[in-house]
């Protein structure tokens, strides 16, 4: 709705008013019509102010109200009428002008913003482009290189970058709808036609086309294959080069094209994972709106190395006090360093101080005594953690919550070893970890739910994603992550290159297909985890490892790679070589080609000639299947979960979805058929085999995703 009120004698005052937003649903597009045509009525009123109620002017569209057929009245003749209209009308922004919010704003004469508000366009991270005169009106105000900036990218910016821009013509501390209303006040009878953006031309930008051509190229290498950024700069085009009307047609057009499109669809699915996931649940039925946090003050963090150091920042960036533990002493002193120059960085970047005073280092375990949150980060050694875990049992204050960093040992295990197993969670962050938003909250079977609902607490505060998953080895990410890393090296033995595998990985929209992702983060890593498991260890007869193992396929490639010292970017040799140790461009290496040629021919393989579809659906059907697995265990609570893992901290395309909206998209018979055709051609692969879940979802007729969960609780309620 929108309220209209007559204040100061002769300001009409249109108050929007649709909590928590303001969002324009059908009914407050409606009420914003009446009231600007009662506002033009009556005679009384000279000047209009608009605005939003509860301290925000107006969070952009109804999402929600995509999917069904439009209603209400559309926002593109509304916003011209209030453009049009004879008497001037200011926008009052307060909190936040966002998408169709500040669309509107651009149509009325006068911006004043409050000093707090931040203000943007971000319809392209949802698959769209700003279609209610948005990417006609702003490169008219601010010019082209600026609006290409805020569309393409969907940045929000702060009232004070706002202010010298051009998109707003004042910023205020105090009450700005009072400070609107005197504005509107001195500007009644003044001339409108030079307010109404809809009738500048662009400011005159030099070399035009140069500009466009290079954006283009960047927004295209940026958007992995996303559709919705190249439409945007498309759109900016036409508003460089058009008369407005048909820049709007040109607008209307591109926009008909991307809200059609599964990639809207996609991000629009994202946008709602998001939120869905923090109302997390646990097997228990316990749940995010009847379990309490515990209050965290005080925070560690044990073992300051690679992760260690950025979960430090983060904690400290987020305001909590840290006492940062670390036995070796050359790595305390390293640490320090470090940590004090990713703080230093951080609060550069974000024009803040840097919060070095919030983080206490020490070599003494013991003083964490009076910390209400460790997270402990030492080496993925279980024997070492489970000593860490009973000193902090001894140590640590009754209630406090132990946390362990582990990318995949047993929570429950860990629980054992401690008074209070209850307190024990899995806090999984992703490397870097002051960068990742990832944050995987690992419940165990004896995790209490207050224990689970601080460690979500804290996620959100810290700044991350945070997803609830049980316990089970490699949890949510890594364990599906296994099985498309698996696929890629059995591809490999089949007649692959590296190359042809990331190819088709990349133009899929990974930022890194996995052979240039394992080069980057070190081949060692897994390495140390294949050998942990008993696997890597070569046959005592043969000398060689063997590609059966544990009664199932399975490639050494990896390991054999590994034995040669090359363990990816830090050794200057990988899947790829490279100029110099530590460099980050990688070219094709002939050795690793001569090498898979040898180990076909040892091994009796011969190559074939693979293609990318059959990378994707090996790689990528396989890794879904996992998903289904994980969802049938229980492990995750629904598919928004396994979905925002993956794009959070796994680089999965967000125009894609996630890989289980992902298969929803393909359709589910489709992803079952080609499972079963891989298969039966490679019979030694379990992870081939399709599993129940998806088996049953295509038996109940391939519902859609936001109806799985329907299916699988009527599935485990037969069982
Ligand atoms: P790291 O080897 O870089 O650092 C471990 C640090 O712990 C070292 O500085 C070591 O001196 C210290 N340490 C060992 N025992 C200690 C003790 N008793 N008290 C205090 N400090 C001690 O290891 P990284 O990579 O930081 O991994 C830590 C944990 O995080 C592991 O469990 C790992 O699996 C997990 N993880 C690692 C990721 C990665 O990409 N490196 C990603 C996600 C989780």
């Amino acid at each position: 709705m929108a309220a209209f009120a007559r204040v100061s004698g002769s300001v009409g005052l249109i108050t929007l008013q649709n909590p928590p937003v303001n969002a324009l649903s059908a009914a407050v597009r409606q009420g914003i019509v009446d009231s600007v045509q009662r506002a033009l009525r009556e005679p009384e009123v000279k000047c209009v102010v608009i605005c939003g109620q509860n301290g925000i002017f107006c969070g952009g569209a109804d999402i929600r109200e995509f999917s069904g057929p439009m209603s209400g009245p559309p926002l593109i003749p509304m916003i011209h009428s209030i453009e049009v209209a004879a008497k001037p009308v200011v926008a009052a922004i307060e909190g936040s002008a966002l998408g169709g919010g500040l669309e509107i704003a651009l149509g009325c004469h006068y911006r004043i913003a409050h000093s707090k508000t931040r203000l943007g366009l971000p319809e392209v991270t949802l698959g769209l482009l700003p279609a209610a005169g948005g990417s006609q009106r702003l490169p008219r105000l601010i010019g082209v290189p600026a609006a290409l900036d805020l569309i393409t990218t969907g940045r929000h910016v702060t009232a004070a970058e706002a202010l010298q821009l051009g998109m707003v013509d004042q910023v205020t501390d105090r009450n700005v709808t009072d400070v609107a209303v005197k504005f509107a006040l001195s500007v009644v009878g003044k001339p409108l036609d030079a307010r109404r953006i809809s009738m500048h031309s662009c400011p005159h930008s030099p070399d035009l086309d140069e500009l466009f051509e290079r954006t283009m190229q960047h927004v295209r290498q940026r958007a992995r294959g996303a559709i919705a950024p190249v439409a945007c700069v498309q759109a900016v085009r036409a508003a460089a080069t058009l008369p407005y009307a048909q820049g709007m047609e040109k607008e209307r057009e591109l926009m008909a094209t991307l809200f059609t499109s599964g990639q809207a669809r996609a991000l629009q699915y994202c946008f709602f994972a998001q939120r869905a996931i923090g109302r997390w649940s646990m097997p228990s039925g316990a749940r995010w709106d009847t379990s309490k946090p515990r209050p965290v003050h005080k925070t560690a963090v044990i073992g300051l190395g690679t992760m260690g150091r950025g979960i430090a920042v983060t904690l400290a960036q987020a305001g909590f006090p840290v006492i940062a533990v670390e036995n070796h002493e050359k790595q305390l002193m390293a640490a320090k360093q470090a940590i004090s120059g990713m703080l230093e960085r951080g609060a550069k970047r974000r024009g803040v101080t840097p919060v070095l005073n919030k983080i206490t280092y020490s070599r003494d375990i013991q003083s964490v005594a009076n910390a209400d949150l460790v997270i402990e980060a030492v080496f993925e050694d279980m024997a070492l953690k489970e000593k860490v875990f009973q000193q902090l049992s001894a140590i640590c204050k009754p209630g406090a919550l132990l946390c362990t960093n582990t990318s995949g040992l047993n929570i429950d295990h860990l629980a054992s070893q401690v008074r209070n197993p209850e307190l024990v969670v899995g806090m999984h962050f992703f490397a870097p970890a002051h960068v990742m938003k990832l944050l995987e909250v690992v419940y165990g079977p004896r995790s209490s739910s207050e224990a689970l609902a601080t460690a979500m607490a804290v996620g959100k505060k810290i700044g991350k994603v945070s997803v609830a998953v049980g316990n089970c080895q490699g949890f949510v990410g890594n364990r599906m992550l296994e099985h498309y890393v698996e696929q890629a090296l059995f591809l490999l033995e089949e007649g692959a290159t590296p190359e042809l595998v990331d190819q088709a990985l990349e133009e899929f929209g990974f930022a890194m297909g996995v052979f240039r992702m394992s080069d980057l983060s070190g081949l060692d890593i897994g390495w140390r985890v294949r050998k942990g498991k008993g696997l890597a260890v070569p046959d005592p007869t043969t000398g060689q490892t063997a590609r059966v193992q544990q009664g199932r396929r399975y490639s050494p490639v990896a390991d054999l790679i590994c034995e040669q010292g090359r363990f990816g970017q830090k050794t200057g040799q990988g899947w790829y070589q490279y100029n110099t140790p530590g460099s980050r461009v990688g070219k094709p290496d002939p050795w690793v080609h001569n090498f898979l040629k040898d180990y076909r021919a040892r091994h009796g393989l011969v190559a074939r000639r693979i293609d990318h579809q059959e990378v994707l659906e090996r790689c990528l059907y396989s890794m879904i299947n996992e998903g289904f697995r994980i969802l049938e265990d229980g492990i995750a609570a629904g598919p928004e979960d396994i979905d925002v893992i993956y794009v959070f901290g796994y680089s999965w395309p967000r125009h894609r979805g996630g890989p289980m909206f992902y298969a929803h998209m393909v359709g589910l018979p489709k992803v079952l058929e080609r499972l079963e055709h891989y298969h039966q051609a490679h019979p030694d692969v379990p992870s081939l085999q399709p599993c129940n879940l998806l088996r049953k979802l295509v038996a109940n007729g391939s519902p859609p995703i936001q109806k799985w969960k329907e299916v699988m609780k009527k599935i485990n309620s037969r069982l």
